[in-house]
């Protein structure tokens, strides 16, 4: 069947980064380690999806024309592998990561593929890579999955050649600093998406597209940035890299709703899903940068938090743009922050039951 890859396989063992003295593999905080395996498999218009390779992890050559350096034509998951008490490993919910891959594939007028050569590619790599899954509290192994046009070939059109690879890399903590809740920085000259753009693919575009205001954001000494609507400037979307949600002091959740020009996050569906399970009602809306500050001055708007698999649930603290700034409850991690965190990452790690059929053991 088309779904069927026989991956072609080489060994690479290379020495992990391990503390000398606690003999526990060093994870300093997010992307900057690689294991020693990739997986690649190529797709052409003429033979499909094909030479699947799980080998050593190496640079790959590309000629200097190919799509993908000239017209961004590239997509790309993010997903963890996490060590259980047992020792196994286990996976959170990979077939809505290959599912949304699909979606953005669609979007980016790239060949789909199919879900079961994603997962398999991704238990591949894991297996072959399962001693650099870190076990302390708040390190896995950060998945990352992505595809891109190698056609060599500058006219403007869906290239005609594409290679699908997945990395892994030994993570801790998204956010340098460790601190319990960040600053964000509301964006006011840029923007993340539009109506009719890209904002809900994932692909790489959209985080370049981040990277100045991010910079901005930084530059006046806030973590990450928060981008408003482009059509309204009114209206919060999402961070650079994460969804987020507002809690109300009525046990009211309100995230903003999925129109297209947001990220339709898997931690964020996964975090609705646990709410209602505590009873609390969320809704899928909209919410203006003018009534968050309003709440959060009130008293009415209790807690804020982002989610996204790198940066896991996060405490918003503080929010500053260009009219003031404002704190969110006492500027740390509220409680429902907290307890959802503890929950979501007990489920992932193998410490919560899950009743929802989202842990995959390898
Ligand atoms: C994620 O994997 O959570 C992402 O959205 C990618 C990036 C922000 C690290």
């Amino acid at each position: 069947a088309a779904a069927q890859m026989n991956f072609q396989t080489m060994e690479h063992p290379a020495p992990m980064p391990i503390d000398q003295r606690t003999q526990v593999l060093l994870t300093p905080g997010f992307g900057t380690q690689f294991t020693d395996h990739m997986v690649s498999i190529e797709w052409s218009d003429t033979r499909g999806w094909h030479n699947g390779v799980i080998g050593p992890r190496h640079p790959i050559q590309l000629d200097p024309a190919a799509a993908v350096l000239h017209y961004a034509q590239e997509i790309f998951e993010g997903l963890k592998a996490y060590r259980h008490p047992d020792g196994t490993a286990a996976l959170f919910r990979p077939e809505a990561n290959a599912k949304r891959f699909n979606d953005s594939a669609r979007r980016m007028a790239m060949p789909e593929l199919p879900e079961e050569m994603f997962l398999e590619a991704i238990r591949l790599l894991v297996e072959k890579d399962n001693g650099w899954i870190p076990e302390e509290e708040g390190s896995s192994l950060y998945l990352r999955p992505f595809m891109f046009a190698s056609e060599a070939f500058l006219g403007v059109r869906p290239a005609k050649r594409y290679k699908f690879l997945v990395i892994a890399s030994p993570a801790g903590n998204y956010f340098k600093s460790g601190a319990p809740a960040v600053s964000i920085w509301v964006s006011s000259d840029y923007t993340r998406a539009a109506p009719g753009g890209t904002g809900a693919a994932k692909c790489g575009g959209n985080y370049a597209a981040s990277l100045v205001p991010q910079a901005e954001a930084i530059e006046r000494g806030h973590d990450q940035v928060v981008f408003l609507d482009a059509a309204e400037r009114k209206w919060i979307e999402e961070l650079g890299g994460m969804n987020l949600f507002f809690v109300f002091d009525d046990g009211r959740v309100l995230t903003p709703a999925l129109t297209g020009t947001i990220l339709p996050g898997i931690t964020r569906n996964s975090l609705i899903t646990l709410l209602r399970e505590e009873g609390l009602t969320v809704e899928e809306g909209r919410y203006s940068l003018e009534q968050w500050r309003e709440d959060a001055t009130t008293g009415k708007l209790v807690e804020t938090f982002a989610c996204g698999t790198a940066a896991v649930v996060t405490a918003v603290g503080r929010v500053s743009g260009h009219d003031g700034e404002f704190t969110i409850g006492t500027g740390g991690p509220g409680q429902l922050t907290q307890k959802m965190k503890d929950r979501l990452t007990g489920i992932q790690r193998g410490l919560v039951a899950d009743s929802h059929g989202w842990v995959k053991k390898l």
